[in-house]
């Protein structure tokens, strides 16, 4: 009796798409075949575990959007496509010695962010999901710099512990986070202490050499945060089921790939120096110790590595793309980064909950 169904909807369908192209593509026939009426999403409707991957991207893309919107506020341009702060013009010059298009770049990467969530928000609720909503949360509080608004935040900027691992990760020819090897710091300092990645205040605007550290820390935070994007979205694709929330995946992604590189390019830039108030110490990336091919900073595309298994031949590759616990593991990384110091655990534990469910979700269920 089914065999017998499918069989008719098969032949039905074969000659309707004859009939449609008899008399040209892009009738309604041809349009209503590709929706496939026995398809596990219903009319339209995610599955689950779609819908709980992308309210956890939606949560992860508004933590990222509170952030550049602080660095935007005092680094970068604001006008109406990124609106709030009137910018800290001593900050701006120190990020600028990093590239003098930086404060355009901040700018945009803050653009794309909030674009990203407004879309997948909007997403689920044009399929009867609920989208994610954490201005509840928004208890941190603002740099007090000439420059930044006085507003409630998400996510923290001003205790950064960076993990700059990811600088060595993207540069080995024989190393792989997804098969457990670990990669040395570029920046040793900065992944053990708690330093600032904007002004606290004016009082940070000077000696000279610590706001230039702030800049130095804020570009390696800036390429840290975009690594994980550029992670995150293939990590989690891998268990979507509708082919359109795929492509939203698929479409995302490479973008936080994109920041990425260019941040992994300017913070290339960041002078040698120490800073003179806490010893933080930034390294000359091209002089020994950190010379060779591993820090070489002008590698800013990916080395070639082993893939998969050991015995392929390397491959160039986004990594990790692990997609056991990715989501968890993004908060946890967000987390060491010291980007949500001061949070309630009431906000833990939604986040928690956001990537639990995501990371529940399987292909096809
Ligand atoms: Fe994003
Ligand atoms: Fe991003």
């Amino acid at each position: 009796m089914e065999q017998t169904e499918t069989a008719g909807r098969t032949t039905s369908r074969r000659s309707f798409v004859l009939g449609g192209l008899a008399v040209g593509a892009g009738t309604i026939g041809a349009g209503r075949l590709l929706a496939n009426p026995s398809s596990a999403f219903g009319s339209g409707g995610l599955t689950p575990g779609d819908a709980a991957i992308l309210r956890f991207l939606a949560a992860a893309e508004i933590l990222e959007t509170d952030a550049w919107q602080q660095y935007n506020e005092l680094g970068g341009i604001q006008d109406s496509e990124v609106p709030g702060g009137s910018g800290s013009a001593a900050y701006t010059a120190a990020l600028q010695v990093l590239d003098s298009d930086m404060d355009q770049y901040i700018h945009d990467n803050t653009e794309d962010e909030l674009t990203h969530f407004t879309f997948i928000n909007a997403y689920l609720v044009s399929k009867g999901a609920d989208p994610v909503n954490l201005d509840q949360f928004r208890t941190l509080p603002s740099s007090k710099a000439t420059g930044a608004r006085q507003i409630g935040r998400l996510t923290n900027l001003m205790q950064l512990t960076v993990d700059t691992s990811w600088w060595t990760r993207y540069r080995s020819r024989t190393k792989n986070p997804d098969f457990g090897d670990t990669f040395p710091q570029a920046v040793p300092g900065l992944s053990t202490g708690q330093f600032p990645g904007v002004p606290r205040n004016d009082g940070d605007l000077a000696p000279k050499a610590h706001l230039q550290a702030i800049a130095n820390t804020a570009g390696f935070h800036f390429a840290f945060i975009e690594q994980g994007g550029t992670s995150l979205y293939p990590s989690l694709a891998q268990r979507v089921t509708h082919p359109e929330v795929l492509r939203i995946l698929l479409s995302i992604g490479p973008t936080e790939t994109m920041h990425f590189q260019t941040w992994q390019d300017k913070a290339g830039n960041a002078p040698p120096l120490t800073d003179p108030t806490n010893g933080l110490v930034f390294p000359d990336l091209n002089a020994p110790p950190f010379d060779g091919e591993d820090f070489q900073t002008n590698l800013i595309m990916p080395e070639p590595t082993t893939f998969l298994r050991r015995t392929f031949p390397v491959c160039s590759i986004i990594r990790p793309t692990e997609t056991d616990g990715a989501a968890m593991g993004a908060v946890k990384a967000l987390t060491a980064n010291g980007l949500f110091r001061g949070q309630s655990p009431a906000f833990f534990a939604v986040l928690h909950d956001l990537a639990e469910a995501a990371d529940a979700a399987r292909h096809g269920t």
